[in-house]
């Protein structure tokens, strides 16, 4: 639980920690060249955590230091994933690829839906049997296996982030070349790509929506530093617009933000960007006006629920349309508690800003609604509680000593 008694404007500065969507994958992809990796900048996080627990059930090898992992993959004996692990953390389907590619085979639980909806895997299955996998499902067991990848076409027909990833990690030891058309172009499919290239692996094209994999028989011992978070970065973008101030947000890489810097700026952030900082200040806060969020390079979902928590106190009336998951407004109820203005149909949230939030005992109910109503309760009037903070540690490092930095009355409570 967090008590946070807020109120207070942010002032200070805040360093951006490394992307945990860029290390999950990174993680997962250790399996295939079967020798080490150091893989700076990782994220002290409860999902890392879960990866590193996964790597070493399979045999790895895992040593962590500081922000630094080195993982050896060389002893991987193992080509399944209990229902236990793969239940920690949803994206764990990231494994299915690389253990096919390294062992032919892999055995692994239907990953559980999540608080954002079912998030089914069609789209990984369907482009792993392109590639010549024999995909067999029962019991919420999934079975696949492939003597050898074949090198494919593949066209995607939503630019799912996970799919992209998990089929240039299937393809690397393919037979021939693959082709993943109507790719995810996130920075995070990118820095994937730029990891597997530090392993020696032909991979290209990624950031755009067509990633090129030429199979390959090894890849060497690699070195890498994970990029900066993006949705973290935003995150603090999000907070100083709710509660006001003025804040130097380090390591970052604004160019990775360009669809969330203008809408912020048009509510009324002030926002100074330079390579790998910005420094933003709140003036006079608006609303937002319209926020859909839209595969990279739009709107990132994942930012959506704190720029909702910052259009609530801001003057006017926001509309957000949620357009990639199915469920992800199970945050609005906990913000209403805190005197929010929010009506919600389907996929569309309005939200009426009023002139002040009141604290209240809350709830996190995901990860990115839990920062939302975190967020809420440093610019709310008076005490708050938050429960289920679990949410919160999945993807922010060290949440109550970063906010304290900048200003924020928040003490954690076991
Ligand atoms: C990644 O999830 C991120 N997670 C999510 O961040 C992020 O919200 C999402 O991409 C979109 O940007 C990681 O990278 C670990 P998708 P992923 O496959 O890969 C549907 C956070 O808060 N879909 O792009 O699971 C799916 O149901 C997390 O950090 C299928 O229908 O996202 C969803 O509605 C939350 N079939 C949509 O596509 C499939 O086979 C986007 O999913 C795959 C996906």
């Amino acid at each position: 639980m967090l008590l946070v008694e807020g109120g207070r404007a942010l002032f200070g500065e805040v360093v951006i920690s490394g992307a945990k969507n860029s290390v999950l994958p990174i993680l997962a992809a250790t399996l295939l060249n079967a020798g080490e990796s150091v893989i700076h900048n990782c994220p002290d996080l409860r999902d890392v955590s879960s990866a590193i627990e996964i790597l070493r059930y399979l045999g790895c090898s895992v040593r962590r230091e500081g922000g630094t992992v080195t993982v050896n993959s060389s002893g991987m004996f193992r080509c399944d994933i209990p229902q236990e692990l793969m239940q920690k953390m949803r994206s764990s389907v990231i494994f299915l690829g690389p253990v096919l590619a390294r062992c032919g085979k892999a055995v692994f639980s239907a990953p559980g839906g999540c608080e954002l909806g079912p998030r089914p895997i069609d789209m990984h299955l369907s482009g792993l049997e392109q590639l010549g996998a024999d995909i067999r499902e029962h019991d919420g067991v999934i079975e696949c296996s492939a003597d050898k990848l074949t090198g494919e076409y593949i066209d995607l027909p939503f630019p799912s982030v996970g799919a992209t990833e998990n089929l240039m990690l299937a393809a690397v030891y393919g037979k021939g070349t693959t082709v993943i058309s109507g790719a995810a172009r996130e920075p995070e499919v990118e820095d994937l790509q730029n990891y597997l290239r530090a392993c020696g692996a032909n991979v290209y094209g990624a950031g755009t929506d067509r990633i090129t994999v030429e199979g390959c028989e090894d890849l060497s011992d690699a070195e890498y530093r994970v990029m900066p978070d993006r949705i973290e970065a935003a995150t603090y973008l999000c907070a100083v617009g709710a509660c006001g101030g003025k804040v130097r947000v380090r390591s970052c890489r604004p160019s990775h933000l360009t669809a969330v810097i203008w809408p912020m700026r048009r509510a009324g952030l002030d926002i100074e960007i330079s390579k790998n900082e910005m420094i933003v200040s709140a003036g006079r806060m608006r609303s937002p006006a319209v926020i859909r969020t839209m595969p990279y390079p739009g709107f990132p979902t994942d930012a959506m629920p704190m720029a909702m928590a910052m259009a609530c106190i801001c003057q006017g009336t926001s509309v957000f349309y949620e357009k990639i998951f199915e469920n992800r407004f199970r945050h609005v109820p906990e913000l209403m508690k805190m005197g929010a203005d929010i009506t919600v149909s389907d996929r569309m949230a309005a939200v009426r800003g009023v002139s002040s939030l009141h604290g209240a005992r809350v709830e996190c109910t995901d990860l990115r609604g839990g920062m939302a109503v975190l967020i809420a309760a440093a610019a709310a009037q008076g005490k708050s509680e938050i429960d289920c903070v679990y949410h919160i540690d999945r993807g922010y490092e060290h949440i109550e000593r970063k906010l304290g930095l900048i200003g924020v009355s928040v003490t954690r409570r076991e």
